[in-house]
């Protein structure tokens, strides 16, 4: 993914174990299309070599304001008024302290006062540090200035203790600063989706299932957090990682993503501003499921199965007294025109999103068709969060 070309990043570090974290996070920055200019400290240094972070980033590193390579011999506004960002990681408690009062003694700090770019700090130390009142303090502070903070994660942590300080992982901060530059069209909205298949015991050990990735409902959960939704996701049973900033409820049935979805619903009654039903939920049912498992027999008769349908969650969704802003989906194998506009009305929601099931199942690449009141839009082939992400924006437009 291209997600940062044509950005141009200034990347501080200040003083701490976790700079080791800025090498890796150098690479994949510039892997995602950007160019990163690196600028450290003298703690930093301490830390990893301007050669590793230079040979990284395939630009000289800067570490003093006095450097007599910038022509204007100020380094602090030449690197600051190119960057598009600025963003400090890691962002150690004395950096942190020192923002907070806004000083500029040494080029990082002066940078972040003379910048005219946004600044996202990625706060790294003990977690004594961490919680400390003068960090919190400043912290609290560095929010109310308007920069925006990214983690900082919980677990173990360099010094043998475990708490909330560690640097969040570089592809989570590459991700976080991609996010950054998405347009906020859905800022605090909110957004219940589900996404994957479901799985209907047979016995207990098999079952029915489909071929659905989850791969568009998650990454559609992604834009959405991106755009500044407070996304609830319902997954079935996929193995994906959970996206960024996104909550996750596992399910297994169709029974239980029903279930799963009204709850949220009724958590409050204005829990949903925007439904997304992008799961391949099964349409039937096994009842009763057998308590054993199903063995062969030796006249070799096929099992038989008596179905019971699945309630139809968007449907139910759509049928609330105030429903939330619902949008379906369509896997189909041929006619998507004909089957979408047809599936649009039975579903009864403004927008429904056909899809050539065979052509994505499984792929990180989909091709989509929008069905509403006024016609129909093709989004030609793309990587599935592209997709997703204009998608989102189709969305916000409908709201
Ligand atoms: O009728 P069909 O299953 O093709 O409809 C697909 C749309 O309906 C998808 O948005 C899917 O998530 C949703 N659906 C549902 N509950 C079901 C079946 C489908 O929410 N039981």
């Amino acid at each position: 993914m291209n997600d940062l070309a044509g950005k141009h990043l200034l990347l501080g570090l200040s003083g701490g174990i976790a700079c080791y974290k800025s090498a890796e996070l150098t690479r994949l920055l510039i892997q995602a299309g950007a160019t990163v200019q690196v600028v450290m400290t003298d703690a930093a240094q301490r830390f990893i070599t301007p050669v590793t972070m230079q040979a990284l980033s395939g630009r000289t590193v800067y570490t003093s304001q006095w450097d007599p390579r910038i022509a204007s011999h100020m380094a602090h506004i030449d690197l600051a008024r190119v960057a598009d960002t600025f963003l400090i990681a890691p962002a150690s408690a004395d950096c942190i302290a020192k923002l907070a009062q806004g000083r500029a003694d040494d080029l990082l700090t002066a940078l972040c006062l003379a910048r005219d770019c946004p600044l996202l700090i990625a706060p790294a130390m003990n977690r004594q540090m961490w919680r400390h009142p003068a960090t919190q303090r400043n912290m609290a502070q560095l929010r109310a200035d308007g920069v925006t903070v990214l983690g900082p994660a919980s677990g173990p942590q360099a010094c043998g203790e475990t708490g909330e300080g560690r640097l969040l992982e570089p592809g989570a901060l590459c991700n976080a600063v991609a996010a950054f530059f998405q347009p906020k069209v859905l800022q605090d909205k909110r957004v219940l989706l589900t996404a994957g298949p479901t799985f209907e015991p047979l016995d207990p050990i098999r079952g029915i299932t489909n071929r659905s990735s989850g791969k568009m409902g998650f990454a559609l959960a992604r834009a959405a957090a991106e755009a500044g939704a407070q996304v609830q996701l319902i997954a079935g049973p996929v193995a994906l990682p959970t996206p960024d900033g996104v909550s996750r409820i596992d399910v297994q049935t169709g029974q239980q993503m029903y279930e799963a979805v009204m709850a949220c619903i009724n958590a409050c009654d204005i829990a949903c501003d925007i439904f997304i039903a992008v799961a391949a939920v099964s349409d039937w049912r096994a009842e009763p499921v057998s308590a054993e498992k199903i063995k062969k027999n030796g006249e070799r008769v096929a099992p038989r199965f008596a179905f019971t349908e699945n309630p139809d969650i968007l449907a139910a969704v759509t049928r609330l007294p105030k429903p939330p802003f619902c949008v379906g989906f369509a896997a189909e194998c041929n006619d998507l025109e004909t089957r979408g506009r047809e599936k649009r009305l039975l579903k009864n929601v403004p927008l429904l999103v056909g899809n050539i099931g065979p052509d994505t199942f499984g792929k990180d690449e989909n091709e989509l068709t929008l069905f509403d009141a006024s016609g129909v839009k093709h989004l030609p082939r793309a990587d599935k969060l592209t997709l997703a992400r204009t998608l989102v924006e189709e969305i916000s437009k409908r709201l």
